[in-house]
């Protein structure tokens, strides 16, 4: 470790070393607990708000008789994560990691990246912990079957393993739940996708009303893969009936006819609901567009023949490096796509996180579309490229196989296709200059489809952080309405 690192470390060792020690309350909570009797029972909130707000209410009837690190502690210990629970708060992180009894818990900071906080639980805590989020989530977690995948009350998506299978203890592992999911916009202005590409994108998801692409999303672990996948989910047409599907619940729109499917791990009687068991009663539900969270298994081939028959603008995410990967992986055990099916897919979208200066980037490298086969070969052409002198993705040849389908059925040159791109673009650069939030990017994409110039003309006379623009309810809707 080098000098700058090591002082990170220690930094950040410090910066968690005022976290309240709620053993030395342990009387105080009691009492707490006696006077507030049956209040609470059941409750388990994770949302920082919500923690917020019963912290206020305990504070406003008992303050004058306990402390605020008691009822803090009251709150973390019985109705959330324990220790865990300033944690969840802190919307500087993107993932809390218990990784062993009495180590330190890690945390994954949005700008530091991996630093060690100096919370330390121990075995039987931990096991509550997972005791109390299977619960919650109605999934079962035992020394037979040690995994869990679940979510948290706000949210957020948890894994867990029990000592059984990780021998240093068991762990708990949460990829926290944005309250604001990271818009088209967010990913402009955090440079994963250039203004042009974006917009791009959001031709080929709507598909100029004609032929939307089937695109997948690729990446390494906590690439962004889900992130984008989301915000180019945000481009589809609101008259479009949305159904996804995912093992655990993150995709968040903002889409009224979009109903979320979510899998079901085997119970006792091994009565179990794969991702490919939802696809298929997906496609028996009228779908428009099927939005799949990471395609791993057998989902692929049911997602290949749904692209192959008629199923347009099919959007997925898929764990892999590279375009090349993605097509061998694709076509070999288990996900077993023929050849001949693959041409289907018109988009890989590759993404990475890397580090530039210190700072925790993550990238849109590279999009390439699959442009036909020739014998056993895939062939494919690379659109868009990450230019590491601009440090920023850019057209390398746009008019491949997709561009020229859409122009030969909207009868259009190339050349005016690349227009609208262009007009797509000024109208988003011009919603990250004007910071609006995700309603309101979602109400301008849509105005967009109706009319482009009322869409731009609303959005040059909007104000900046403005807030609803179009009049529309403004109601804020978390994950399913939670
Ligand atoms: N473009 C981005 N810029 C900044 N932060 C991002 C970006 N994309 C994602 N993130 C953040 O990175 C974390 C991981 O993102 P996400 O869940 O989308 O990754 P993933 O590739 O789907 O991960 P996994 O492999 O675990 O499924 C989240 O906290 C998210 O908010
Ligand atoms: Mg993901």
């Amino acid at each position: 470790m080098n000098s700058s690192s090591l002082k990170h470390w220690l930094l950040n060792l410090l910066e968690r070393g005022d976290s309240i020690r709620c053993k030395d309350y342990e009387k105080e909570i009691e009492a707490l607990k006696l006077k507030l009797g049956s209040k609470h029972n059941k409750v388990f909130i994770t949302s920082r708000d919500k923690i917020i707000k019963v912290i206020d209410e305990i504070k406003s009837e008992f303050g004058n008789i306990f402390t605020e690190e008691v009822i803090k502690c009251y709150v973390y210990e019985e109705l959330s994560l324990g220790e865990l629970t300033p944690l969840i708060m802190d919307d500087n992180l993107e993932e809390i990691m218990v990784v062993a009894r009495e180590r330190h818990v890690f945390v994954y900071n949005r700008l530091r990246g991996m630093t060690p906080t100096q919370i330390f639980i121990d075995e039987e805590k931990i096991r509550k912990l997972i005791g109390k989020i299977a619960k919650y989530s109605g999934r079962k977690i035992s020394n037979a079957s040690p995994l869990l995948d679940a979510r948290l009350p706000d949210g957020s998506r948890v894994n867990a393993t029990l000592q059984g299978v990780s021998p240093r203890g068991s762990t708990i592992t949460i990829r926290k739940f944005r309250r604001e999911p990271l818009t088209i916009t967010d990913l402009i202005r955090y440079g994963t996708l250039s203004a042009y590409s974006a917009a791009f994108l959001w031709l080929a998801v709507e598909g100029m009303h004609s032929r939307p692409a089937n695109i997948i999303v690729i990446g390494g672990t906590a690439s962004g893969k889900t992130t984008t996948l989301n915000a180019l989910s945000s481009f589809i047409p609101e008259d479009e009936r949305i159904i996804s599907i995912e093992d655990v619940l993150e995709i968040n729109l903002a889409h009224e006819h979009w109903i979320p499917l979510e899998t079901r791990p085997p119970d006792s009687e091994g009565n179990e609901i794969t991702m490919d068991d939802l696809l298929k009663n997906a496609l028996r539900m009228r779908p428009d567009r099927m939005i799949v969270g990471e395609v791993r298994a057998e989902e692929a081939l049911t997602l290949f023949t749904a692209m192959n028959t008629g199923h347009d603008g099919c959007i997925a995410t898929l764990h892999a490096n590279s375009a090349r990967e993605t097509l061998n992986r694709l076509r070999s055990h288990p996900m077993n796509v023929p050849d001949i099916m693959i041409p289907a897919l018109n988009l890989i979208v590759s993404q990475r996180r890397q580090v530039e200066k210190g700072k925790v980037v993550r990238r849109v490298f590279e999009i390439v579309e699959i442009s036909g086969t020739e014998g056993n070969n895939i062939l494919t052409n690379t659109l868009f490229k990450f230019d590491i002198k601009s440090e920023e993705i850019k057209e390398v040849i746009l008019s491949g196989r997709y561009i020229e389908e859409l122009s030969t059925l909207n009868n259009m040159r190339i050349i005016d296709i690349k227009t609208e791109i262009s007009r797509r673009e000024a109208l988003l650069e011009l919603m990250v200059e004007k910071n609006l939030n995700s309603r309101d990017i979602h109400n301008i994409i849509q105005l967009y489809y109706n009319s482009p110039d009322m869409a731009m003309n609303n959005l040059i006379h909007s104000t900046t952080d403005s807030g609803v623009i179009m009049g529309r309810s403004g109601n804020r809707r978390g994950l399913l309405g939670i």
